[in-house]
């Protein structure tokens, strides 16, 4: 297997050495290749996505990316940002099926954000579409009639996008609990109502499976008041970037959770759902556990090496429960120690 290596801005490449260790350990046959992305690229060659490091990304057989984002850059064409590299990669390999599980790991019911009774239940997973909504829409800015500026940002799903994703997210209930509940906002947007009527034609392909549905508002209530509800939940671009967010801190930490992007063909990019950090990059603290982590997804998706993906799983669920805590989860183990740590539980 090609695995190419795309370590990014901030703490990017802090949390992808501690993935490489993990990796190196398992001393599996696979070559290694790594490339630019991101601010990185743009500054050494004016483009966030190089030809050369897309070139490579198609070559590969999965991707392993740390993070993309830097503060200097925010204010640049808009097509320039660091940004635009996971969106480009995203698109330019039809990634479009993003898989973000959230589990309570034994040990951490204090450190989520809820009460450990509520945190205790969650085993979630949330399937994004991850190439179309408002995200990849038309986008401008424009002067209206009174003369004022005004941004606009185009959301829609067609009904292949949607279907693709519905049978992606039925597929994985069936290897779950069997629930499925799709979140949109049908109340308001045409685009939602189009959303939910393909979800209930696909289902009838899953009797098995119980759909149900949710208006994202009241879904990002019920993430906090009953997490324990969801099994999987399936929804659009924008509604899955802040949900995922929210479920990270009902299990603890940002820095915990990881993510498959998968395509129709046998590609695969597998990252941490939280970005380049700028706040703390370079000193060390960041946690690295969702970038190796999403490396056992990689193994498991691109890889079917479910040996080594549970390995690695089990690795970090060890050192969890023996107490090993970043200071996000109020610890002081920094990226390098809790790479260790993990290296150590591999062998142990
Ligand atoms: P962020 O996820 O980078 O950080 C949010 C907060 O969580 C910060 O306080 C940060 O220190 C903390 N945090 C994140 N990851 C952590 C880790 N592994 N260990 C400990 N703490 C961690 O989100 P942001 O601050 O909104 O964005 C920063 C930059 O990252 C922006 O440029 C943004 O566009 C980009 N971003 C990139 C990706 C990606 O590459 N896929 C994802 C999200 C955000
Ligand atoms: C994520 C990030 C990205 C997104 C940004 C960096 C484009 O927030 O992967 O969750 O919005 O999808
Ligand atoms: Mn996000």
């Amino acid at each position: 297997m090609k695995i190419l290596l795309l370590a990014g801005d901030g703490i990017g490449p802090e949390i992808m050495v501690e993935a490489e260790k993990v990796l190196a350990a398992l001393a599996l046959p696979v070559t290694l290749d790594r490339a630019l992305v991101g601010g990185t690229a743009y500054e050494a060659t004016g483009h966030p996505l190089p030809p050369e490091t897309l070139a490579k990304a198609k070559a590969a057989d999965a991707i392993l990316f740390g993070a993309v984002g830097d503060p200097r850059f925010d204010n640049v064409e808009r097509h320039l940002r660091p940004e635009q590299a996971i969106l480009g990669l995203r698109a330019e390999l039809g990634l479009f099926a993003n898989l973000r599980p959230a589990k309570l790991f034994a040990g951490l019911e204090g450190s989520s954000a809820l009460r450990p009774e509520v945190a205790s239940a969650i085993d979630l997973l949330i399937v994004r579409e991850l190439n179309g909504d408002v995200y990849f829409g038309e986008k401008g800015t424009r002067t209206t009639a009174s003369g004022e500026r005004e941004g606009y940002d185009i959301m829609s799903y067609s009904e292949s996008e949607v279907r693709r994703i519905a049978h992606v997210a039925f597929r994985a209930a069936q290897g779950r609990a069997k629930r499925l509940c799709s979140v949109d906002k049908a109340n308001v947007l045409e685009t939602s109502q189009l959303w939910r009527d393909v979800v209930i034609e696909v289902a009838a392909d899953y009797p098995d499976v119980a759909l149900t549905h949710m208006y994202v508002d009241n879904a990002a209530m019920q993430l906090v008041r009953n997490p324990g509800q969801f099994d999987v939940v399936v929804t659009g671009n924008l509604f899955g970037d802040i949900l995922s967010d929210q479920a990270s801190m009902c299990v603890g930490s940002i820095g915990l959770l990881a993510s498959a992007s998968l395509s129709e063909g046998k590609q695969g990019l597998y990252e941490p759902i939280h970005g380049s950090a700028p706040d703390i990059a370079g000193r060390g603290v960041a946690n690295p556990l969702a970038m190796i982590l999403s490396l056992a997804m990689l193994l498991r998706h691109s890889g079917h090496d479910e040996a080594s993906a549970a390995r690695i799983e089990a690795a970090v669920a060890k050192v969890l429960a023996d107490g090993c805590r970043g200071a996000d989860l109020g610890g002081n183990m920094g990226t390098a120690a809790l790479g260790d740590a993990v290296v150590s539980a591999l062998n142990g």
